[in-house]
C-alpha cells in the first residue's frame, strides 16, 4: 500500500468544506489506492462543528482514511501537507459581487500563504477556492517566498464545468463529448468562457451553435451562474464547488485527458501580465500544469481576455499592501 498523503482543508465545517472532506476521504480526489490523512482547519468558534465533521468522517469507516486532525492553528494544520484545499472564508450573499469580499477575505490568505510556506511539504499543491479566488490565491502565493509560484492555483473549474454542462444541454450531447473548452481570466462576471477551439463529438462547437446564442445566452449564463444559484438557494454553490475542487486537484495530481481551466500565475502567455493569477486553458501532466500554446484568437477573444485581465489588475492594485 502507498504511504498516506496529507490533505489540508480550511473551512472544513463550512458548506463546501463539509462536502469536499467526504469525497477526498472516499478516494475521489487522489484515487482508490491512495491513503489519506485529513488535516481540517477552522476558526475557533467553528471547532465544535468541526469535531462533528470528524466524528462523521470516522463513522464512514473509509478504508483510505488513516487519520483526521482538527485544529484552529494554521501552522499545525498545514504541517507536512501535500495538498491544500483553501476554502475557509466568507461567501457573498445576494446583491454582492465576489470582489466585495476582498477586504474581509483577503487578509486570511497572507498568513495562510506564510504558514504553508513554513510548514507544508516542499512539493505542496495549493488550490484556493475562497472568493475572490484569483486574488486570494495571488496573496497566498506572494506570502510563500520559498515555494514555486506554480504550486499555487485558483479555482476556475466550476466555471469550466458549468460551460461544459450548458453546451452539452444545448447541443444534446454527453458532457464527455465536449472537449477543449476554456474559461479565461477571473472567477467573476468578467470571465471569458471561450468555445472557439471547442470540439463536440468531433465537430467544431462554433458550427453547432449560433453566435447570438453564444454571446447573448451562453456567456452570461456561465458568468452569472454563481449569482443565479445564490438567488435560488439563498446560499452560494456548495456541492458543485466541492466537486469542482476535487476535479481540479485530481487532474493536477494525476493528469488531465483534456483541457482544464485553472487560475495560475501568468508567465506572460497570450500577452497576459506576468505575475497575475489568471485562468488559462491548461493540460496537466506528471503533476505539472502547461498552458495550451499556439491558439489563434480573433478580435473578440482578445478583447474579452483583456477585459478580465484589467479587472484582475485592479483587484491586485487594491490589495497591494497584502502582497
Ligand atoms: P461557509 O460560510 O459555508 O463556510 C466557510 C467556512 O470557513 C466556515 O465554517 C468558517 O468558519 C470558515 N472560515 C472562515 N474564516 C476562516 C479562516 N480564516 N480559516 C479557516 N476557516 C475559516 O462558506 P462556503 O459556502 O463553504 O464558501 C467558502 C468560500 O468559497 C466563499 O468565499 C465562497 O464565496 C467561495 N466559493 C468559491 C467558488 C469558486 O468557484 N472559486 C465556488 C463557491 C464558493
Ligand atoms: C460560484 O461561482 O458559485 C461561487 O463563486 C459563489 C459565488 O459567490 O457566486
Amino acid at each position: 500500500m502507498k504511504p498516506a498523503v496529507r490533505v489540508a482543508i480550511t473551512g472544513a465545517a463550512g458548506n463546501i468544506g463539509y462536502a469536499a472532506a467526504f469525497r477526498v476521504a472516499a478516494g475521489n480526489m487522489l484515487g482508490s489506492d491512495q491513503p489519506i490523512i485529513l488535516q481540517l482547519i477552522e476558526i475557533p468558534p467553528a471547532l465544535d462543528a468541526l469535531k462533528g465533521v470528524e466524528m462523521e468522517l470516522r463513522d464512514c469507516a473509509f478504508p483510505l482514511l488513516h487519520d483526521v486532525i482538527c485544529t484552529a492553528d494554521i501552522n499545525q494544520g498545514f504541517g507536512d501537507v501535500d495538498y491544500v484545499l483553501s476554502i475557509g472564508s466568507r461567501p457573498r450573499s445576494k446583491g454582492m459581487e465576489r470582489a466585495d469580499l476582498l477586504s474581509e477575505n483577503g487578509k486570511i490568505f497572507g498568513p495562510q500563504g506564510k504558514a504553508i510556506n513554513d510548514n507544508a511539504s516542499k512539493n505542496v499543491k495549493v488550490l484556493v477556492v475562497g472568493n475572490p479566488a484569483n486574488t486570494n490565491a495571488l496573496i497566498a502565493c506572494n506570502n510563500a517566498p520559498d515555494l514555486d509560484p506554480s504550486q499555487f492555483t485558483s479555482m476556475m473549474r466550476l466555471d469550466h464545468n458549468r460551460a461544459i454542462s450548458q453546451l452539452a444541454t444545448k447541443t444534446n450531447s454527453a458532457v464527455t463529448e465536449i472537449k477543449q473548452i476554456a474559461v479565461w481570466g477571473n472567477h467573476s462576471l468578467s470571465q471569458f468562457p471561450d468555445i472557439s477551439h471547442c470540439i463536440i463529438n468531433g465537430k467544431d462547437a462554433t458550427s453547432l451553435v449560433n453566435e447570438a446564442w453564444y454571446k447573448n445566452e451562453f456567456m452570461p449564463k456561465v458568468q452569472k451562474r454563481g449569482g443565479e444559484i445564490i438567488n435560488a438557494r439563498g446560499a452560494s454553490s456548495a456541492a458543485s464547488a466541492a466537486s469542482a475542487a476535487i476535479d481540479h486537484m485530481r487532474d493536477w495530481a494525476l493528469g488531465s485527458n483534456d483541457w482544464v481551466s485553472m487560475g495560475i500565475i501568468s508567465k506572460g502567455d497570450y500577452g497576459i501580465a506576468e505575475g497575475l493569477m489568471y485562468s488559462f486553458p491548461i493540460i496537466c501532466n506528471n503533476g505539472n500544469c502547461e498552458v495550451v500554446q499556439g491558439l489563434t484568437q480573433n478580435e473578440f477573444c482578445i478583447e474579452m481576455m483583456k477585459k478580465t485581465e484589467n479587472e484582475l489588475l485592479e483587484e491586485r492594485d487594491t490589495i497591494k499592501n497584502l502582497l
